[in-house]
């Protein structure tokens, strides 16, 4: 049984959640730097510079985004939508105020169980991991966590300040029990620190409001805070850590937190160069990418971490492998 501390852990449990399937979409339009120069006042070089991202991916609802992410992921996990026992969407960005994208999804499968979505900003993927791995230790069978956000949509395309920064996707994973415990999640990390909602917002009909240095400067501490709870709890360092799968807002960012953890930068997947800042899906973006180029493989150990607007912050360790 996984304790309920936090972080938690699962370090003597007879079953453990383990990935078997995961499958990603991205915006259908891609916007690189150069268009945006064509109606703001800002530079290729600028945005490389400051952020790291060369193009962003645009359009596509959540719906039609996870949709298509979810069909990968069960596809990969050789699961028939019918099979599963729950569907978690994390989004922050949904197509409406109610119903949840995630009811809309799992009639889109032909799925026949609950669903409900989590808003947890950027760090919702993580939230949504931790949530069914929760669910898993209770006695279910097979979730499908979804990460997904449409940002365009609650972007001011007049303003640079984050214009530059923000795409659409979505990313998804078929989380199984598995009776190796060896494999699968090994510990995870909930963290709120809501003195600084006002640092990343957006209010109804309006736009996102953003106080850029401050969030990087609490970003890489919370996000380095997060990696060193979830390792200790799982009696892992930083050291043993074979690929870290970080939330892709700001190449700088990510630089930093590698180097407090004493990580070396190689170890971190990056897609923000060609995605932007993705929210919800920007973990499983990365964490797709990982693998197809063959950085994580059987066995690796993996650590996602993810914060974002709330303050929120996440982290899930996982052994790669069922
Ligand atoms: O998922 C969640 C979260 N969001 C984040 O993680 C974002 C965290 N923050 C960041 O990534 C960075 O703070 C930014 C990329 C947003 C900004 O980089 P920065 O190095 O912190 O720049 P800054 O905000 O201090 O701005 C420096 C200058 C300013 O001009 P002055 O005042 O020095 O004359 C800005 O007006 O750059 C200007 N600027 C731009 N210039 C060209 C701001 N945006 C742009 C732009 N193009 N797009």
């Amino acid at each position: 049984m996984t304790i309920t501390t936090n972080p938690q852990t699962s370090l003597t449990p007879t079953t453990r959640a383990a990935i078997s399937g995961l499958g990603t979409a991205r915006g259908h339009k891609v916007v690189t730097n150069h268009d945006l120069t064509l109606t703001l006042d800002t530079s290729d070089e600028w945005i490389i510079e400051r952020s790291g991202i060369r193009e962003r991916r645009i359009g596509g609802s959540c719906l039609e985004l996870s949709t298509e992410a979810a069909r990968k992921a069960l596809t990969q996990a050789q699961v028939q939508p019918q099979e599963l026992d729950l569907i978690i969407c994390a989004t922050c960005t949904p197509d409406q105020v109610f119903p949840a994208v995630s009811n809309r999804l799992q009639n889109e499968l032909e799925a026949n169980c609950g669903a409900f979505d989590l808003n947890a900003a950027c760090s919702g993927f993580t939230y949504g991991v931790t949530v069914a791995e929760a669910q898993i230790a209770a006695g279910m069978e097979r979730i499908l966590v979804v990460g997904v956000d449409t940002l365009s949509r609650f972007t001011d395309w007049n303003d640079r300040s984050t214009a530059v920064l923000f795409g659409d996707g979505a990313g998804a994973i078929v989380l199984e029990r598995t009776h190796n415990t060896q494999k699968g999640i090994l510990s995870t990390f909930l963290g709120s620190e809501g003195r600084f909602a006002d640092l990343l917002t957006c209010d109804f009909g309006g736009y996102i409001q953003m106080e850029g240095k401050e969030v990087f400067r609490q970003a890489v501490r919370v996000m380095v805070s997060a990696s060193q709870q979830v390792l200790a709890a799982a009696g892992l360092t930083p050291q043993d850590v074979d690929v870290v799968v970080p939330h892709q807002a700001n190449m700088r960012i990510i630089e930093s937190a590698m180097k407090r953890l004493s990580i070396p930068l190689q170890k971190a997947s990056t897609v923000l160069e060609t995605t932007g800042n993705t929210s919800s899906s920007s973990i499983p973006l990365a964490l797709d990418a990982a693998v197809s180029k063959g950085l994580i493989q059987d066995n690796s150990l993996v650590l996602m971490v993810g914060f974002g607007a709330g303050m929120s912050v996440a982290a899930a360790l996982v052994r790669w492998g069922q």
